[in-house]
């Protein structure tokens, strides 16, 4: 079986192709750098109205094929900004009736977690979805992936993409933070906001900001923001799976790709007797391979979906879906 995924939730429109082994044929995407400021939705909508038919075919052609090899189209459902998922809903709409094949509407967060499933070790761990918008401790209980800690308030990725801004780098800023961090040696003090098993991040945001008005330098705040974020996303990771019993904790979302971080939660997991796994960093941020994933083994647990039931939803939980294969 083939399957072909549209990826595009927020400021990333990818395609990607991938077989019923998991073996990804293609996985291409582009992204919306805005000049200045955040990513506006409307705009990031365009972009991705321009770029998804070339993609598609760019995605066809690197994994060798014909369009009409494809035996399913699997598309972003959700959650993301309502006009970018309703251009890649459409777009998918419109591939699938042209060529008669089956579509299927995916759980972004829940893509995350079923790539790193599909091609690491991983059995049945505990997802740390560490992205721009998003930020989830995931786990499987009773039929469904159930969130067990998540952000209050906005993503690590936002914080670390907003901190940057505000200090005139550019987007996305987590990667040249990840540079800066290391030059840091003074660990400034910021807030460690640990709520039960949910995090906060803005008021790290606004203490790092201040600390930079006084004078404080860009490479000890990279740093500290970095540990003292990092060490609030291990403890909760920590927490749910002493709680599950779990032995496995996956890393997802773009923030993945982070080297401390995937020190410290490896570190963390080899204290415990456990093992962390971490995909390779073109399936960790957003792409159309780990859509194409999902859709194809929901395919195979006997998801349908007529074209009505393929509507987008800008807030679709984790939680929401049944879980019908495996
Ligand atoms: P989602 O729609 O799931 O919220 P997203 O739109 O933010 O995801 P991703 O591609 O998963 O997209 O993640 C992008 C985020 O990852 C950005 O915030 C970016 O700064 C961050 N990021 C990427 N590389 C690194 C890195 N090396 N260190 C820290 N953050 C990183
Ligand atoms: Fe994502």
């Amino acid at each position: 079986m083939l399957a072909l995924g549209i990826e595009g939730t927020a400021h990333t429109a990818g395609v990607g192709i991938v077989d019923e082994t998991c073996r990804v044929l293609a996985n291409v995407y582009d992204m919306v750098r805005p000049e200045k400021g955040g990513i506006h939705p409307r705009e990031a909508a365009n972009h991705h109205a321009e770029v998804v038919v070339p993609l598609i075919r760019k995605a066809a052609d690197l994994a060798g094929i014909d369009l009409a090899d494809l035996d399913l189209v699997a598309f972003s459902q959700g959650p993301g900004l309502g006009p970018c998922l309703r251009t890649v809903a459409t777009a998918a709409r419109a591939l699938a009736l042209t060529l008669d094949r089956p579509i299927v509407g995916v759980n972004h967060c829940v893509a995350h977690l079923e790539i790193g499933r599909g091609v690491t070790a991983a059995k049945d761990p505990v997802l740390l979805y560490v992205s721009g918008g998003n930020t989830q401790v995931i786990a499987f209980a009773r039929g469904r992936y159930r969130v067990f800690g998540e952000t209050l308030d906005i993503g690590v990725g936002n914080m670390l993409d907003k901190f940057a801004r505000e200090c005139g780098l550019s987007f996305p800023g987590g990667p040249i933070l990840e540079k800066l961090a290391r030059g840091g040696t003074a660990l400034q003090a910021l807030p460690y906001s640990v709520k039960g098993m949910d995090v906060a991040f803005s008021g790290m945001l606004t203490a790092a900001l201040a600390l930079r008005k006084h004078g404080a330098s860009l490479e000890d705040l990279a740093f500290s923001i970095q540990e003292v974020a990092f060490a609030m996303l291990t403890e909760v990771t920590e927490r749910a799976m002493a709680h599950l019993e779990n032995a496995e904790v996956l890393l997802g979302g773009g923030v993945a790709r982070n080297q401390r971080l995937q020190s410290m939660v490896g570190r963390m997991a080899a204290d415990r007797g456990a093992t962390m796994f971490v995909p390779p960093g073109d399936l960790c941020i957003d792409n159309g391979a780990m859509i194409a994933w999902t859709g194809l083994q929901m395919f195979r647990g006997g998801v349908r979906m007529t074209i009505p039931e393929t509507v987008v939803d800008q807030r679709y939980r984790t939680d929401e879906v049944p879980v019908t294969w495996r």
